[in-house]
Parts: C-alpha cells; structure tokens; sequence
C-alpha cells in the first residue's frame, strides 16, 4: 500500500470514535517494531520524523525505509508525517520528499524555542496549508506552546496553555487539517513531578476547545505516559532517571473521547528501547554483537506501542476503509477550495 493521506487516517478515526498513535522514528529498528506492533494489532498507523531525525538519518534513508515499510506491511495504512516543521522551508522539504503530512509548528519562531505570535503563527501555517493541500498533503498546526525544553523543542517553563478562543480563530484562518493545542503537557521524560491532576494538566481545556471546534482533529503532544516499570528497567540496569510522571493513558482517553485523534509518542519508546539495551550490557558483558541488543531493544518498543495503539482503540482498525491516494486528496481540496470561493 503506498504511503496514505493523514487526513483520511483522523477522518476515519473520528467517525469511529478512537485515537492514532503517531510514533517518532530515527532508524530501521524503530520503524520495525512500529510495524510489528501494527500487524499484530491491525492498526492503521502515523510514522513521524523530527527535524533532528531527519538529520540524523540523512531523511532519504528514512524515507525509503518508509516505502519499504509500505511493501512489506501492504495490509496498513500508513502515514508518513513531519513532526515540528520549523518553516515553510522545512515543510516544503518533507513534500517535496514524499511525506503524506506535515507539521508547521508556527507557535515557536523558526529557532524551535522563542513564542511566536498569533499573527506570525497563522501566516507561517496558512502558506504551508496552501502549498501542502496543491499536493494533497495534510497539516497539523498547533497554537499554544508546549513546556519543557528536554527534545529542543519548546518555550521552556510550563509553556502557555492553548486559549480556546484563539485556537477557533486559529483554525478559520489557516485551514489546517488537525490542531495540536496546549494543555500543560511537555516533551521528554520529565513532564510532571507527581501523577498529574487538573491543575497541571489541563483536560478542562481540551474540552472546550472540542466544544468550540467539534469537527477539528485535535492532536496531544508530549503524551508519553512514562510508565514506572520501563524507569525501573533502566534504573536496575545502571540507569539515572530521577522519578517523574507522565500523561497517564485514562487522560489520553478521556481526550479521545472529546476530539483527540492524534497521540504523539516518543519517549515510552526510547524509555523501551534503553531499558532493553542497558539489560543486555549489564547482564551480557561479553557481547559484542549489535543485534544481540537491537533485536530486544526492537521487541521492547514493538511491545509498548502495541499496548498504546490498544489502549487509543486504532486497533482492529486498519482495513476498514480503503486508502485515497495523496492525488485524489489533491482533488479533493482542490474541490473543496473552489466551494469556499463562490
Ligand atoms: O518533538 C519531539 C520528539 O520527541 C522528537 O524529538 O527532536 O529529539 O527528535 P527529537
Ligand atoms: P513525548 O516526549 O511525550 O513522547 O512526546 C513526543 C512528541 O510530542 C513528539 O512530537
Ligand atoms: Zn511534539
């Protein structure tokens, strides 16, 4: 199946009322174990790239690693997004490569840490939404501005909490295809100091933001639960993560239940994949082999997103409808662009 539209993935996903983990990738093993977790759980699935991922695998790699992930699993859908496109620049790049989607982050400046303003947020996100959708490529853009500095990404601090209001104007005036909004949550490991409650984490906001925008995609970043079981691997094995909460998975799905297509995850995955790698050099020193660690490393993170993709309801998901190509979603908002204008 060749790489599909994200905005048919959250359209399907809305009518039957579940979430799409969209998991972060650097390499082959990762991108393997988000494709066994997919064929096991029959989920249709969001594969996405940060720019320092990109950078990291000089992007053609990860891109036909992509395509080759699209032969070999030809039974799911798959997305190929850009994860905090920095500029029109950036997210040009990643069309012009063949992702399906893109994010323009335009809450931040082009430097991935200064606040932008509302006014530079929508000018930057409506020019990608008008040159992504001539390719028929989806656009998440997001207002409000994440915490936490941990990735790179972010204000730093607790970030600003998305206001409800703006985010409706937000959306009438670029036309985006999914909106990541602000409700306390940051990247990394260390988002909250205890298990967090509505004071931290803003589910209240969520909810109105659904209220006011019932038929837009929203989308949670920095949704890693941390689950206290994949610290401990680490920390038994040699590891110094200091305590720490993250979202827990009955938040996500109360957001779920109010408009959260979205589910962006990153470092229960790396958390995995560092525990299982650690257990093998403490508990097999003598090893030298680069599989005799990848592979564990590989089935641990298979192993903790086919429990997210269960838990946000993708599972059993991924045959129930037939992909459009990203030439017909070219169509349709071509379409869709020339009923707005009469
Ligand atoms: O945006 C957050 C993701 O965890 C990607 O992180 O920029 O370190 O690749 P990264
Ligand atoms: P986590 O760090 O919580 O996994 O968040 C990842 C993310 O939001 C990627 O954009
Ligand atoms: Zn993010």
């Amino acid at each position: 199946m060749p790489l599909v539209s994200m905005r048919q993935l959250l359209d399907e996903a809305a009518k039957g009322g579940y979430g799409v983990g969209a998991f972060n990738v650097n390499n082959m093993e990762q991108i393997q174990a988000i494709m066994e977790a997919a064929r096991e759980t029959q989920s249709p699935v969001i594969i996405q790239a940060s720019r320092g991922a990109r950078a990291y695998s000089q992007d053609k790699y990860l891109f036909h690693l992509m395509l080759a992930a699209s032969e070999l699993y030809p039974e799911i859908p798959l997305v190929m997004h850009l994860d905090h496109g920095n500029s029109v620049e950036t997210c040009k790049s990643a069309i012009d490569l063949g992702f399906t989607s893109v994010m323009m982050d335009g809450s931040l400046q082009a430097d991935g840490k200064t606040p932008a303003t509302f006014d530079q947020n929508v000018e930057v996100t409506r020019q990608v939404v008008e040159l992504a959708h001539q390719k028929g490529v989806t656009v998440e853009g997001e207002i409000g501005v994440l915490g936490g500095v941990e990735d790179g990404h972010g204000a730093g601090g607790s970030g600003h909490v998305t206001d409800p209001a703006q985010a409706v104007e937000f959306v009438a005036k670029t036309g985006v295809d999914a909106l990541a909004i602000a409700i306390g949550t940051s990247h990394g490991a260390y988002k909250f100091s205890s298990k967090p409650d509505g004071s931290v984490l803003k589910m209240d906001v969520l909810i109105e933001i659904h209220k006011r925008l019932p038929g837009v995609h929203l989308v949670m970043h920095g949704s890693s639960s941390v689950p206290k079981d994949l610290q401990d691997v680490i920390n038994q094995y040699g590891g110094k993560l200091k305590p720490t909460w993250g979202v827990p998975v009955e938040e996500i799905q109360l957001g779920i239940r109010n408009g959260v297509r979205k589910i962006n995850v990153d470092t229960d995955s790396r958390l995995a994949i560092t525990g299982a790698i650690r257990k093998v050099f403490i508990e097999s020193p003598e090893k030298f082999d680069p599989r005799d660690y990848l592979k564990p490393a590989r089935e641990a993170m298979k192993k903790v997103v086919a429990q997210r993709m269960t838990q946000f309801g993708q599972a059993g998901h991924a045959s129930d409808y037939a992909p459009i190509s990203v030439e017909e979603m070219k169509k349709r908002y071509a379409a869709a662009a020339a009923a707005a204008a009469k």
